[in-house]
């Protein structure tokens, strides 16, 4: 089996191709990416594959069997197209079987839906397209909170709007092992699996990092217009309205569910505890 996964120079795409290249038998492996020098995974063979080039897609699939599609981080109008393109490089190159990496979320209600509907989109395409398939939607990554531990030790706090709503996060670790097993497994035909951990409050996710970064954080509860406010002002008119938005479905109970890991992989996601305790000193 030749496999291939796109985005392979980010960080999930590398995940992914490193449990790959991982599995028992030696898989080949092929990862696609727009900008191959920043590609940094041993053993896999590295070729170009933007998602704007359809061309150069078709080109880079050849001799493929199953490919992993890693969702991009293009506006949501601009990314449907940008799928398809290589949904559409796939079926021509050859390819036998679709695996796409899409998100748990509101389709309606939050700023975060109009990126949720741009991945049912692509679900839908991918149903569409005449090749076996599985998806997995996947929960909402953890790591971001430990990218800004510093910033919330300097405030004391971590401030959104998710309230006391639960969120099944997950780590890219753990989401690249359930896309490794459903390439591997031949039951999961016509599959769509939410991929997340054990759903966390805010005030479990402060005690979690307390514990682990030696920190004293409460949580304090914002409005979601406020929320949306604060995260445009430091990231922007785009990415800004997005988190608010993932936080607003946090907040409605959408990610508060026990997901389909297990059935995936055979075992547990790993626990939260045992996620913070490796960063304890
Ligand atoms: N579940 C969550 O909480 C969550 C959070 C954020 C994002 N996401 C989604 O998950 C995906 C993967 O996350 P990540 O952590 O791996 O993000 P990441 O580390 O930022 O990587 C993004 C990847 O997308 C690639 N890319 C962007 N535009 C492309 C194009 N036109 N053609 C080909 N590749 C393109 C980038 O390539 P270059 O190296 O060329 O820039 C990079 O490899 C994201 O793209 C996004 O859709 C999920």
């Amino acid at each position: 089996m030749t496999y291939a996964v796109t985005a392979v120079s980010g960080q999930l795409g590398a995940e992914i191709a490193r449990k790959l290249i991982a599995l028992p038998g030696g898989a080949r492996v092929v990862g696609l990416a727009r900008t191959p020098s920043r590609v940094a995974v041993p053993g896999i063979e590295a070729r170009p594959g933007d998602y704007d080039r359809p061309e150069q897609l078709r080109t880079a699939l050849a001799g493929v069997d199953a490919l992993v599609i890693v969702s991009g981080m293009a506006a949501p109008e601009l990314r449907i197209q940008q799928h398809r393109n290589v949904i559409n490089a796939a079926r021509a190159a050859g390819v036998k079987k679709l695996f796409y990496t899409s998100i748990i979320g509101p389709e309606e209600g939050s700023r975060f839906s109009p990126v949720v509907r741009s991945n049912r989109q692509t679900e839908a395409d991918i149903r569409a397209s005449g090749l076996d398939w599985a998806i997995g939607r996947n929960g909402i990554y953890i790591e971001p909170d430990i990218d800004f531990i510093d910033s919330y030790k300097a405030r004391g706090e971590i401030a959104n709007s998710a309230g006391q709503g639960r969120c099944g996060y997950t780590t890219r670790p753990e989401l690249a092992h359930a896309y490794a097993a459903l390439l591997t497994r031949d039951d999961v035909n016509g599959g769509v699996y939410d991929l997340n951990g054990p759903p966390m409050s805010q005030t479990e996710l402060a005690a979690h990092l307390n514990r682990a970064f030696d920190a004293d954080l409460v949580y304090r509860e914002m409005t979601p217009e406020a929320f949306v406010e604060d995260r445009s002002a430091a990231l922007g008119d785009f990415i800004g309205p997005i988190i608010g938005g993932i936080y607003e479905g946090i907040r409605q109970g959408v990610y508060d569910r026990p997901g389909d890991y297990a059935e995936v992989t055979g075992r547990p996601h790993q626990s939260w505890g045992d996620y913070f305790a490796a960063f304890r000193p």
